[in-house]
Order: C-alpha cells, then sequence, then structure tokens
C-alpha cells in the first residue's frame, strides 16, 4: 500500500525506540523508502545500526558535520510523509512550540509532508498540562496523533503512556495516502464481548478479547476505507471512528443507526444472546443469598442490518466449537454475504488469542478452510476477499 512512497521515520530517546526498528520493517514492507532520523538520546535505547541494517541506509543523527549541507531541509523535502514514533514529551513540546534544536525538530519545522506523532512517555509525564497543551497544539496544527495507549511502561510501571504499537502507526501512514483498495468506502466494525450488567457491578460476559475485530478495523483502515468501530474493549490507536459500548442494546443502537450509510459491515463482536432481565439497581448481597437471574434475548444486532433495505456487504462472524458444519446447519450463511467460522474450541484459535484458524461460508453453503494464521493476517486476507466481492471490485 507503501509502494514507493518515502517515508521518513523520526526516532526520539525513549525506551519506546526499540519498537521504531520494528516499524522501519513493516513500512519496508509495505513497500516504502524509509530514512531515518534519531536524535541523541534515541541512540541510547537502539543502536543506529539497527535502523541502519533494517532500512539499508544509516539514520541522520547530527545536524551539523555532515556531507549534507542542510540535512533538515533535503530530509524534510524528500518526505512524502513524516513520522515521529516514539515521541517523548521533550520532542512533542519542541514540535508544540517550533523549536528546532535538533535535527528531528529542525526538519518538523522544515517539511511540508503530512506528520505521525506516536507519544510514548510515562502516565505522569502525559498527563502532566504542560505535554497536554503540547498535543492539543500539534493536534491543533492538524497533525496526526497515533495513541498513546495503555499497558507495561518502563521500569515495570504500567498505566497510559505507552507507545502505539507498530501496525497501529503503520494504519496511520498508510491512511494519509488513501489509494487503497477501499477508498471512498465505509467500513463498519463490531468487536469484542458484551457485557449484561446483573447489578451495578456484575455482567454476564464472554471470554472475546476483540483482537479479531481490531485487527480488521485496522487492517480496513490501511486499505484506505473510512473506519467506524462499534466496540466493547480498547480500540487500537489509528485512523479509526471508535463508538464505545457495553452492552448488546447499545452496540445495536450504535450500529443501527450508522449502518445504513456503510459499505460494508463486519460482526466480529461476541454479542450476548441473552441479558437479565431485570438488573439490580443496587449491588446484590451475599447474605441475601444466591439471586434467581431471568435472562430475555438480546437485539440481534446482525439481523437488524440484514433486514435493512439498503444494507451493507455483511460479514459475520460464528464461533463455534464444534464442527463448522453446525453453523451452515443453522443457516448463519444465509443472513451475510460472507461467514468467517472459527473454531473456539482450539487452543490456538478464538478467543484471545493471537491466532485463529477460519473457514469461509459463502452464501450457498460452499466452505474454503483457511489455514492458521495471525489475526492480522486473517483481516487481510479477509479484505482481499471482501474488496473483490464488492460492487466494483475486481472479482
Ligand atoms: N450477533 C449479533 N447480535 C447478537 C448475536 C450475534 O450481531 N445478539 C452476530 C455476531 O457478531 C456474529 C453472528 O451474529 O457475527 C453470529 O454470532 P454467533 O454467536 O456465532 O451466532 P448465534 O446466531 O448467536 O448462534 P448460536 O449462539 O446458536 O451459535
Amino acid at each position: 500500500m507503501l509502494t514507493g512512497r518515502r517515508i521518513l521515520l523520526a526516532v526520539s530517546g525513549g525506551v519506546a525506540a526499540y519498537k521504531a526498528a520494528y516499524l522501519a520493517r513493516r513500512l519496508v514492507e509495505a513497500g516504502a523508502e524509509v530514512r531515518t532520523i534519531m536524535t541523541e538520546s534515541a541512540t541510547r535505547f537502539l543502536g543506529p545500526q539497527t535502523l541502519a541494517a533494517v532500512t539499508g541506509v544509516p539514520p541522520e543523527i547530527e545536524m551539523f558535520d555532515r556531507p549534507s549541507v542542510s540535512p533538515h531541509t533535503t530530509l524534510g523535502q524528500w518526505a512524502e510523509a513524516m513520522v515521529v514514533a516514539p515521541a517523548t514529551a521533550a520532542t512533542l513540546a519542541r514540535i508544540a512550540h517550533g523549536l528546532s534544536e535538533d535535527l528531528l525538530s529542525a526538519t518538523v519545522l522544515a517539511t511540508r509532508a503530512p506528520l505521525v506523532v506516536a507519544p510514548a512517555m510515562h502516565t505522569e509525564m502525559w498527563e502532566h498540562p504542560a505535554t497536554q497543551r503540547s498535543i492539543a497544539i500539534v493536534r491543533g496544527d492538524g497533525h496526526v496523533v497515533v495513541g498513546p495507549g495503555s499497558g507495561a511502561l518502563a521500569g515495570g510501571d504500567e498505566g497510559r503512556g505507552r507507545m502505539a504499537e507498530p501496525e497501529e502507526i503503520l494504519a496511520a501512514v498508510e491512511a494519509l495516502f488513501e489509494d487503497g483498495p477501499l477508498a471512498g468506502r465505509t467500513v463498519l466494525v463490531t468487536a469484542g464481548g458484551t457485557r449484561e450488567p446483573i447489578d451495578p457491578v456484575r455482567y454476564i460476559g464472554n471470554r472475546s478479547s476483540g483482537k479479531m475485530g481490531n485487527a480488521i478495523a485496522l487492517a480496513a483502515a490501511r486499505r484506505g476505507a473510512r473506519v467506524v468501530l462499534v466496540t466493547t474493549v480498547e480500540a487500537p490507536a489509528g485512523p479509526i471512528e471508535v463508538v464505545p459500548v457495553e452492552t448488546a442494546e447499545q452496540m445495536a443502537e450504535a450500529v443501527w443507526s450508522r449502518a445504513p450509510g456503510c459499505d460494508v459491515a463486519v460482526f466480529a463482536a461476541a454479542v450476548a444472546d441473552f441479558r437479565p432481565e431485570a438488573p439490580s439497581g443496587g449491588k446484590l448481597k451475599r447474605a441475601d443469598g444466591p439471586p434467581e437471574i431471568g435472562l430475555e434475548p438480546t437485539p440481534d444486532v446482525l439481523r437488524g442490518v440484514a433486514a435493512m433495505d439498503d444494507r451493507p456487504f455483511l460479514v459475520g462472524f460464528a464461533a463455534e466449537t464444534g464442527d463448522v458444519a453446525e453453523a451452515i446447519a443453522k443457516g448463519k450463511h444465509e443472513r451475510v454475504d460472507l461467514l468467517v467460522a472459527n473454531d473456539v474450541a482450539r487452543a490456538d484459535s478464538g478467543f484471545g488469542t493471537d491466532t485463529n484458524a477460519v473457514t469461509l461460508v459463502a452464501p450457498d453453503g460452499s466452505t474454503e478452510p483457511w489455514p492458521l494464521a495471525t489475526k492480522d493476517e486473517v483481516a487481510e486476507r479477509l479484505w482481499d476477499r471482501v474488496a473483490s466481492l464488492l460492487p466494483g471490485g475486481e472479482s
């Protein structure tokens, strides 16, 4: 998707710099020509030789004593997109205030290319009013900010401030060029497992991690689609419109109101079929003994969209603990344009895993088992297939 694009990757000095090497590799794999800049402190976290080996060109570090008389303008003019990953608090502040005291920040000023910034720092630094001012300015200047997400940080700490994953940053870069096979299309994806309240603190839920839906949303964004992700879990950082929901009812409302304008809807969420009919307003007490929880059906999100006159191309998922024949016997493939049946009983497939073993089922019931693959790979392959089946796609 980035074939021949000139991407300038700038790395500042945080521990997430080690992930920049993988980002560089992913950019190269996506077909881009990649040049890199490192700040002095970035070289403490990542060896320049690593970036040189991955991209084929040594990173630029110094502003002076280089063969190029003006490295910041040369690189700035060369780039079709510039990515700062990780962007430390100091680098963010420099970008926000137009300071050009090192090669990285000077190049940010010297380029007219779109800029993608992936902040990474400790939670305290991220939440500091000074950093929040910087990020508001950076956003206000029209730059694309990806992340940060939450998770493990340096020194064993946890919290918000973790750099977005390389795949998420890659999706943001690819979306800048919007020349993918899904350019001009709007895609709706559901992800995660719904939570149906029993009382204010307890719920009926399921083991869905949302990884498959997240991968599908990101892969669509990488192909240039406008993506709406209706999800019960944390969404990936990227050029995606996120609609957070918890229950099947909320998911139904969010999806049904947005589906009419969409070209494709992918239902990767694990939606509860039943919910407590009368959730308690207060926390149930142990002393009151085991509660009797009566259940009632939830709205079927997918069926609601399938019944629409001008419905999008529908991709359903069928979580099975047995043979895919069960999904077919239940007629799940007849409601959709493509059914992805996955075996959630296998240890390497289904809920929470990074890989998935799926079988595609066409509306006529014909099946196509796919080999075990990562959820990212399944998502890529799925979009190749969907794109070929859409009106105007090459089939
Ligand atoms: N689905 C939905 N709304 C529901 C239940 C399911 O949109 N209330 C969607 C899921 O996102 C999935 C598809 O319907 O894409 C099939 O979900 P699954 O749970 O496998 O199927 P069910 O029809 O609920 O069948 P069963 O539970 O009997 O296997």
